[in-house]
């Protein structure tokens, strides 16, 4: 898992291209994700003490940097890290990066006011663990923001009929799927229910999901996925019908919990 994310931090392949890398990477990242700002709410962090787990190419962590939070971040590997760290200095903001583990977090008890995490926790393989720490990290009444993968989407169902129906696998259970054909080995997926009952530390969860640019085949897809048959999907697929009648069946499950 470690070594999947430190050939290539999240996005670096396809979308850090350019003299201008790292603004042609964030400017692509919140049109296909447009949901992210509103979610990450960086602009009422002025001041507060963030963490962000997972920092990737830090796209979110300059957004928070640059909203004035007290910040630090994590990554599991030295890669994300010095892409982070570079990026910030290039607008020289500032932030605690430290290469870190979700599941045990270098940071003591009730430390910050929001910690935030986007597409990470369910790559690390005791994701309960990594949840009880951002718990534990927390001030009480502070805020996770956390973004886990939803289980009954568009890209599951992708996922099925390209590794499980023709691979002649269909009784494949979806969770082994994501786990073996998505992204990091080892990858999971949660329905809502399941969430709820990962973040049942927290005295208020809400949850919502959101159909991504992969459930909708409008970009291209994750590091892994290239291919006649994706090229073929992309020209057929029923993006108006699935916007209009499947609203809830996208990938990105956004979960804000108060301690
Ligand atoms: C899909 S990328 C997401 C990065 C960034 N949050 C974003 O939205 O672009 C997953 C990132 O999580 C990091 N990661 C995976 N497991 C982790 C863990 N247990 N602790 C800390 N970081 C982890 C990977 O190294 C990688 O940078």
């Amino acid at each position: 898992m470690h070594d999947f994310w430190e050939r290539a931090a999240c996005g670096e392949e396809l979308y850090l291209t350019g003299d201008d890398a790292y603004n042609h990477q964030a400017r692509t990242r919140y049109e296909l994700e447009p949901y992210i700002s509103s979610f990450a709410d960086f602009e009422a962090t002025r001041d507060l003490r963030v963490l962000e787990i997972g920092v990737g190419l830090g796209a979110d962590h300059e957004r928070f940097a640059a909203a004035g939070a007290n910040l630090s971040g994590i990554d599991l590997t030295r890669n994300a890290v010095e892409h982070t760290r570079a990026r910030l200095e290039r607008r020289g903001l500032t932030s605690d990066l430290r290469i870190g583990d979700a599941e045990t977090l270098p940071f003591g008890d009730a430390q910050f006011d929001v910690v935030y995490s986007y597409g990470v926790l369910h790559h690390s393989p005791n994701t309960a663990a990594a949840v009880a720490e951002v718990h534990r990290v927390l001030k009480p009444g502070g805020i996770a923001r956390i973004m886990i993968y939803h289980k009954r989407s568009f890209v599951g169902l992708m996922l099925w009929i390209r590794y499980g129906l023709l691979a002649l696998k269909p009784f494949e259970p979806l969770a082994s799927l994501y786990a073996q054909h998505l992204e990091s080995p080892g990858t999971k997926a949660y329905s809502v229910d399941e969430a709820r009952r990962l973040f049942a530390w927290f005295s208020e969860v809400q949850i919502s999901t959101e159909l991504t640019h992969g459930d909708l085949l409008t970009s291209a897809a994750g590091q892994r996925h290239t291919g006649l048959l994706l090229n073929f999907a992309r020209k057929v697929w029923p993006r108006r019908l699935i916007r209009r009648f499947f609203p809830a069946n996208g990938l990105h499950m956004l979960i804000t919990a108060v301690k």
